[in-house]
């Protein structure tokens, strides 16, 4: 089993740092999902993530850096609208995808000409990233980011707990640093800068409109077609999937097929004419709060021997669309089955 350190201690943070610089993996918790990290400039490293996870080769990583001048060691032909939104944002739950520099993987960015980097806002993080950028800076290596993905398998839920970090990956990790639970609790704004006019390529916490008033014009959300699959893994329909049956309803449904007997649980939010029953779980009316404990209750139900989880449509406003997003990639994979 992997050892699970608190990550508020230096030690941890030095021994964490060690293992990335030789070629080791670590399970990472940020302020928006636990991750797992490697030495973003060591391809074998990486390598190691991609046979952990059961991923694809063709999917990309993000980079994760502790300090804005690191941007210019894994990007180039940076816009200025990338200055400003790191300036904005970071650290935070924002990844840019920006053209690479020429020394960064195939490995990391799936062969493509872009990368994706972004400052994250979790203390354990930055200190951590600081504390490897180091590392490298005494043995006189460039670099000092991390590539890694949500700590989960390849398809599953991201873990926001270090306890689901164990769960899903065992002893693919020898090290997870404890960071207690991840405040964001869904995956990064993804936003594409790479091609001319700004796109959101996967929706977070950051929304188009704080976006869009920081670079001074609009950013739309992509629509996804087939094509976009390999380059955003978080496109594919099937991601973030429980293994339960998970189905979006109205209260009325809700109600009467927790009435019925069968063996289903709920999702419901605070104005919902459901409360606090068995099977029911209530989450917070609002976007952030209930983001806050989405994956973590999914997963508890999950694991609950249940035929069918239902899930309270969620409200059609911007400030749930990130919501949305998951919530309904987790459905579709629940129609179409689980491989
Ligand atoms: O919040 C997050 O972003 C978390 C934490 C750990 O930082 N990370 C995360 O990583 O969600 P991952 O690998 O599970 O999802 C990253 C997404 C994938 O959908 C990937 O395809 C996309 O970012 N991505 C990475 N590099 C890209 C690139 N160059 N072009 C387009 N999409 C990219
Ligand atoms: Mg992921």
């Amino acid at each position: 089993m992997p050892e699970v350190v608190p990550g508020q201690s230096v030690e941890a943070i030095d021994q964490a740092a060690s293992l990335l610089n030789a070629g080791q993996l670590i399970g990472l918790p940020t302020e928006t999902v636990y991750g797992l990290a490697a030495d973003a400039d060591n391809q074998d490293a990486v390598a190691k993530i991609f046979a952990a996870k059961g991923r694809p080769a063709d999917h990309p990583l993000i980079v994760h850096i502790g300090a804005d001048d690191l941007l210019t060691h894994y990007a180039r032909e940076i816009p200025e609208g990338a200055w400003a939104l790191a300036e904005a944002f970071w650290p935070g739950p924002l990844t840019m995808i920006l053209k690479k520099a020429p020394g960064v993987h195939d490995v990391v960015t799936g062969g493509q000409d872009t990368v994706g980097i972004r400052m994250p806002g979790h203390p354990v993080a930055l200190a951590l990233l600081r504390a490897f950028a180091d590392v490298k800076r005494q043995a006189g290596n460039p670099g000092g980011g991390v590539a890694a993905p949500s700590a989960n398998r390849f398809g599953r839920i991201s873990p926001t707990v270090a306890q689901h970090v164990v769960d899903e990956l065992g002893d693919a990790v020898p090290l997870i640093l404890d960071g207690g639970d991840c405040l964001v609790g869904i995956e990064s704004t993804i936003v594409d800068l790479s091609r001319g006019a700004p796109v959101i390529l996967r929706p977070g916490a950051i929304t188009a409109d704080q976006l869009s008033l920081v670079l001074g014009q609009t950013v739309k959300a992509v629509a996804h077609t087939s094509a976009d699959v390999p380059r955003v893994s978080g496109a594919l329909a099937s991601h973030y999937a429980p293994t339960t049956a998970l189905q979006i309803s109205d209260s009325p449904a809700i109600r009467q097929a927790l009435a019925s007997g069968a063996r289903v649980a709920a999702i419901v939010r605070e104005d919902a004419a459901l409360k606090a029953q068995p099977h029911v779980v209530v989450l917070a009316n609002d976007p952030a709060a209930y983001a806050h404990d989405f994956y973590r209750v999914l997963r508890g139900l999950d694991s609950g021997n249940y035929e069918r989880i239902l899930v309270q449509a969620l409200p059609a406003t911007s400030g749930w669309a990130a919501l949305r997003d998951r919530l309904g990639r987790a459905a579709h994979q629940s129609m179409s089955g689980n491989d």
